[in-house]
């Protein structure tokens, strides 16, 4: 059996959410991170302690949030789009109040995104690509990254591909009969419970490092979303040609450490 851990989640929203799920089914402690009210009965509904954190007005109940605890999961979102050119500096000034728990104890986990490999990049793409991130919220998140590794002793940085699962279809993401450009590009996608699969392995295994999160298999754009839409009985997007050269990003590293996702093949066969 599982050693039972203590684990704190800080952001319970659409990934931590199910993530709080599977970690307090596997019999640990839990404790989550909330704003709102509704949320609040939620996770106690879900088997865990809500803590009212809002970074970094709301930072006081941090200490008893992280008193104890073997792991910490930060999923807050860079918010890019809402923010521009002040997401690097909100973002970090989020996580500033966290610096003064970062123990050498504590196993770090923190939800970046392949995005900080930027548009760009073309062909397979590793954990030891270069980053190059090009949009306000792939800049935050390396800044994160690079703020994280500075401070934390344990730090896991899990770069996540584009998340889909329930409520995230991807035959939604495009409005019908949007022009979507560069049709020819291969995907790269995770569904929710293999990104919530990967968190809770790299907790249980205390696997650290940087590792890519992403389904194994790339359609193009224009096969995967083309055939969601079919299904979703929506016009599918237009799609123009080119970006066949795209990222393909690579897992093997997390793959290699157990790993095992259920949502690999996006051929949709
Ligand atoms: N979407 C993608 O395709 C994608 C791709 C790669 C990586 N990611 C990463 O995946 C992670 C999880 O994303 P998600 O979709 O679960 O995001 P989400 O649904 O927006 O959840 C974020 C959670 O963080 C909370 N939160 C936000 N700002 C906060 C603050 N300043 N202080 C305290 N709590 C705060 C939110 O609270 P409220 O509910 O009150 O707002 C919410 O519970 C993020 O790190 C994101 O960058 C996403």
């Amino acid at each position: 059996m599982e050693p039972r851990k203590t684990i704190a989640i800080l952001g319970a929203g659409w990934l931590g959410m199910p993530l709080v799920h599977a970690l307090a089914h596997r019999g640990h402690a839990v404790r989550a991170s909330c704003r709102r009210e509704a949320i609040r009965g939620q996770l106690i509904d879900s088997g865990a302690d809500p803590y009212p954190i809002d970074l970094p007005a709301l930072s006081g109940p941090l200490e008893a949030f992280l008193r104890d605890c073997s792991a910490l999961v930060v999923t807050l979102p860079p918010g890019g789009r809402r923010l521009g050119e002040e997401a690097i500096t909100t973002y970090l000034a989020a996580l500033a109040p966290l610096a003064d728990f970062l123990t050498d104890e504590l196993h770090l986990v923190y939800t970046s995104s392949t995005g900080v490999y930027g548009r760009a990049a073309e062909g397979r793409v590793t954990e030891a690509t270069t980053p190059a991130p090009d949009t306000h919220s792939a800049r935050a998140v390396l800044a994160a990254e690079r703020w994280l590794s500075d401070r934390a002793a344990r730090l896991t940085v899990l770069r996540l591909a584009g998340l889909f699962g329930p409520g995230r279809d991807p035959a939604s993401f495009f409005a019908c009969g949007r022009t979507v450009a560069q049709g020819d590009a291969p995907v790269n996608m995770i569904h929710q419970a293999d990104a919530v699969a990967a968190i809770v392995h790299v907790i249980t295994t205390g696997a650290t490092g940087t590792f890519n999160v992403c389904a194994a298999t790339h359609p193009t754009k224009r096969t995967f979303y083309g055939i969601l839409s079919q299904r979703a009985g929506r016009d599918a997007p237009i799609f123009t040609a080119g970006g066949a050269a795209g990222k393909i990003v690579d897992s093997t590293a997390l793959r290699t450490l157990g790993w095992i996702p259920r949502y690999d093949d996006l051929s949709l066969s």
